[in-house]
């Protein structure tokens, strides 16, 4: 399965698994865009490290993922200054657009919408990122435009 003869790939490139796992499950992400279960079975059985602890720190840390993402993500900032300036209503608008919840992707694997705790943009709050593009001082009206621009 070439899905799991990359997880042999990326292990070749690191000869101590045990110090490099973050970076290890990073390689595997960036495949796909996420951890499938096969790839961490896998990654157990090669290197002896239980698939409970690959399972443990994969949902520790919020960027790594166990589902598939859309190919584009869309993150809305509900940190405080973003939250006064209305990103909660923001949300909602784009959950309402794209027919979704925080945390689902659409069917057509359009889009991923999560949200993060401050981005440090508090200034141009409310914040909305799309992809690797940050848009400042967003307003509801807005959010078509800006979703329409991504394919
Ligand atoms: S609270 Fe949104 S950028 Fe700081």
């Amino acid at each position: 399965m070439a899905e799991l003869e990359a997880v042999d790939r990326i292990l070749d490139g690191f000869p101590e698994v045990k110090g490099n796992l973050i970076a290890i499950l990073h390689a595997i992400q960036a495949l796909d865009g996420y951890l499938p279960e096969a790839s961490l079975r896998h990654l157990s059985k090669q290197t002896g490290v239980p698939l409970s602890q690959l399972y443990a720190v994969a949902t520790f840390y919020h960027f790594f993922s166990l589902t598939p993402k859309g190919r584009h993500q869309v993150c809305v900032c509900l940190g405080t200054a973003c939250h006064v300036k209305g990103s909660t209503r923001l949300l909602g608008e784009i959950e309402k657009r794209l027919g979704i919840q925080e945390g689902e992707t659409t069917a057509d694997m359009r889009y991923t919408l999560s949200t993060v705790r401050c981005v440090g943009n508090c200034s141009c709050a409310p914040v909305l990122l799309t992809d690797k593009e940050t848009h400042g001082n967003v307003a509801s009206k807005q959010v078509a435009d800006i979703l329409d621009r991504y394919e």
